[in-house]
């Protein structure tokens, strides 16, 4: 019987994942089967050990329940435990639930490996202070830029965030009334504005010389943040679609010890 997989959300029918998955799974020519599971909103816990306790061997986990992953697990990478949330469950070889946080190193394999995008010195930027904020700045900080900033509307969630990331890295926070004067080589976004279409208050020059631009989010068109990105002369404005696709990679990875090639599977969710 194949080896069962899936990813756990709610709402989750609009998941990629799955088809993702199940490309990687041709390309490596793993037999498994993997599937999207809704689970009630005060539900995960029982439908995460039901699964498990079925035979499943891994699960992939998205909104709203990457905090109740973190607490299901016995046990938990460094990453995961830092960023708060889990968004990959495995068994171990000891039988215990393990968690770990992909969403960061697929972000950075997105913009290292894909785009050839260089942080080290470099001043960065992060807008937000949410979950998606926790998930990337570690991996962000062992890039070695000069400074990272988070801004954020609340300021005192960016200061919560650089007090708890400090010892990895020179990581500040401020609000946006802050941000008129400096400049970035770098801006993410990772600010839940874009669903509502809308951007937090950004000055028109804080952009340097050949500074690129990401966002977490993606979308069929260029989102707004690309959009005020290639308006105010980016070099290069990159959305999420890649970060998705590379944090599938990680988990496949972490279930099948095997790294699949992302670029086909990349290609077609453009063409789609
Ligand atoms: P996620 O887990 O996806 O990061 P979240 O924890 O709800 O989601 O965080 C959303 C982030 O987007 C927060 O940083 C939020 O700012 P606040 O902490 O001040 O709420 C930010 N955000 C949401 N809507 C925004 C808007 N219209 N303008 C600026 N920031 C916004």
């Amino acid at each position: 019987m194949s080896d069962r997989y899936a990813v756990m959300g709610n709402p989750v029918a609009h998941s990629k994942s799955p088809f993702i998955h199940t490309s990687f799974a041709r390309q490596c020519r793993q037999d498994l089967r993997y599937e999207a599971l809704l689970a009630p909103l005060d539900g995960f816990k029982q439908a995460a050990e039901a699964f498990f306790a079925g035979g499943g061997k891994g699960l992939n986990v998205t909104v709203p329940f990457k905090q109740d992953a973190w607490a299901l697990a016995r046990r938990r990478s460094v990453g995961a435990e830092l960023a708060g949330a889990v968004n990959t469950l495995l068994l171990n070889a000891e039988g215990e639930l393990e968690g770990h946080n992909t969403d960061g190193p697929g972000l950075v394999r997105d913009l290292t490996v894909n785009a050839g995008g260089e942080l080290r010195d470099k001043r960065v930027l992060v807008l937000g202070a949410g979950g998606a904020t926790r998930g990337i700045v570690l991996p962000l900080l062992q890039l070695e830029p000069v400074e990272l900033v988070i801004a954020n509307r609340t300021r005192s969630k960016a200061e919560e965030l650089a007090a708890l990331f400090a010892a990895h890295g020179r990581v500040s926070a401020c609000g946006y009334e802050d941000l008129p004067g400096q400049r970035f080589d770098w801006v993410l976004n990772a600010t839940a504005a874009s669903l509502e279409g809308s951007l937090p208050p950004l000055p028109d020059d804080l952009l340097a010389q050949d500074a690129w631009c990401y966002d977490l989010m993606y979308a069929k068109e260029p989102t707004i943040f690309c959009r005020w990105a290639q308006e105010h002369g980016a070099a290069r404005a990159l959305d999420g679609l890649g970060m998705l696709v590379e944090q599938a990679a990680e988990a496949f990875l972490l279930w099948r010890g095997m790294r699949p090639d992302t670029r086909e599977v990349l290609r077609e969710l453009r063409a789609l």
